[in-house]
């Protein structure tokens, strides 16, 4: 029986893998997704064999009511909500494994064992607090604005040093559980602390490292609980979690002590100088510029989720390609607000694969295209990037829509993007402001071509 119980978590772990594998592109992702939800039903089936449980009862009750508030929650969140809904997750994932590290001690225990508890709970706990933070502070529930105060540095060290010194009690003296709740308490605290001296617009990476302490939140209480499925589980979900949390600062050109530590976005220091002048167009214009067109390419961002405008997009684009247009969409790696998030919104709308281009590939072709058009993106398109060296996001690679031979950039109003500071784009020679709601200004070209 043990043996078959071994098996199957190596048939769950292999499932896992697959699972990511096929995650790494969104035409397979779906299937992944299934193939390692698979691999974590067996995981759990049999972890309920090997742990010899008596009593279900309560296991299926569990089951029943985070699998209905489970599918009720996916059902009704927004797309535009998915970061917040995977910061909960990752909250939650964090509480489970410092309650499983909690549970697993037992008079009997070894220094390992208190080791992987103490763990477990710590990093269990830190990543429940700064998620519940990281949440609030993107449903703007809580102010997104970094808060900083004197001596800040000081009073971290002190928790610090006493979540240490507590832990190192722990594991001399396990009898006494004082200091287990006081490692608890304190890395509460700490998950707060943490995340609080971060702004709003970063939170998406604090999500993906959370995400990654989860992992390793549920690998060492694997360790303690001595069950190999979670250890192997919860190394995935670290190890992935951290790549793409340096994915995501290389995109922004910062490292992940930048954003952890600079405080980004508590002060305005953006004195970027614009010139020129802000030239609206009208959709009849914008529709003859484009009738004329014969490459266009169309990047996309967070205002593009906002306005949901991604199935009018893509018949937008199909009735381009009509006109004999050739058509291509620029994806930056961070548009919008988590990773994947335009490659999802338009295989949604059933966007080829091969016309989403990465911003590599697409940057060198930009000369060559007649019309940029631009949809709710601000940040990921802005030269000052290149142009300005006092503006924050200097030295972050961008979607250099500026060289095409006209832009024409879809928005609401003149205010700025996620990072708040100001966008020359919208004032350059060869760019026309379309202002309007994203889905309706394209709804007006399409009636337009029709
Ligand atoms: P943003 O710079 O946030 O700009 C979005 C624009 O969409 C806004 O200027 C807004 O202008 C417009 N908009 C909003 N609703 C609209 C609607 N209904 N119709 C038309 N336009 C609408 O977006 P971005 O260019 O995608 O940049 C993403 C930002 O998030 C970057 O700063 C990036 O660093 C940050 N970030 C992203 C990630 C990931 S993983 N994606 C991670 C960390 C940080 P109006 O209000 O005038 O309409």
């Amino acid at each position: 029986m043990a043996t078959l119980i071994q098996f199957a978590y190596v048939v769950s772990a292999a499932l896992f893998i697959l699972g990511l594998k096929n995650l790494g592109s969104p035409a397979t992702a779906r299937k992944g997704n299934l193939i390692s939800a698979s691999g974590m039903l067996l995981a759990i089936v049999v972890a309920l064999l090997d742990q010899g449980i008596v009593e279900y009862q309560f296991i299926i009750l569990g089951i029943l009511v985070g699998g209905v508030i489970g599918a009720a929650v996916a059902r009704l969140v927004a797309m535009t909500a998915m970061p917040e809904m995977v910061a909960l997750f990752n909250g939650f994932g964090g509480l489970a494994s410092l309650l499983v590290g909690w549970a697993a001690i037992t008079p009997l225990a070894g220094t390992i064992t208190l080791v992987t508890v103490v763990l477990s709970v710590l990093i269990g706990g830190l990543t429940f607090t700064g998620s519940l933070i990281a949440y609030g502070k993107l449903s703007e529930v809580i102010d997104g604005k970094p808060v900083m105060f004197k001596g800040q540095q000081i009073v971290n060290s002190l928790i610090v040093l006493s979540i240490l010194g507590s832990a190192v009690m722990f594991c001399l003296e396990p009898s006494n559980s004082q200091w287990l709740y006081l490692v608890i308490g304190l890395a509460l605290v700490f998950g707060v602390m943490a995340v609080i001296p971060i702004g709003g617009a970063d939170m998406p990476v604090v999500i993906s490292l959370l995400n990654s302490y989860s992992g390793l939140a549920a690998c060492a209480a694997g360790f303690a609980i001595n069950n190999n499925i979670l250890i192997v589980a919860g190394s995935l979900v670290g190890a992935s979690g951290i790549i793409l949390t340096q994915i995501m600062c290389k995109a922004m050109n910062r490292s992940l002590g930048n954003v952890l530590f600079s405080g980004f976005g508590s002060v305005t220091d953006d004195t970027t100088e614009v010139e020129g002048e802000v030239k609206p167009i009208s959709v009849d214009d914008a529709y003859y510029v484009l009738e004329a067109a014969s490459n266009v390419a169309i990047v996309p961002g967070y205002g593009m989720a906002v306005a949901q405008a991604q199935h009018v997009v893509k018949e937008l684009q199909e009735l381009l390609e009509q006109n004999g247009c050739e058509v291509n969409y620029g994806i930056h790696p961070v548009a919008g607000r988590m990773p994947g998030h335009m490659n999802v919104l338009l295989a949604e709308a059933d966007v080829s694969y091969d016309q989403l281009l990465e911003m590599d590939d697409i940057n060198p072709r930009m000369e060559n295209v007649d019309v940029c058009i631009v949809i709710g993106a601000n940040d990921v398109v802005n030269p000052a990037a290149r142009e300005s060296e006092s503006s924050p996001i200097y030295g972050m690679p961008v979607i250099n829509v500026d060289h095409a031979r006209t832009v024409f950039v879809l928005k609401r109003s003149m205010a700025s993007g996620f990072a708040g500071i100001e966008n020359p784009l919208f004032y350059k020679e060869n760019t026309r402001m379309l202002f309007g709601d994203a889905k309706e200004s394209i709804g007006g070209l399409i009636r337009e071509f029709e």
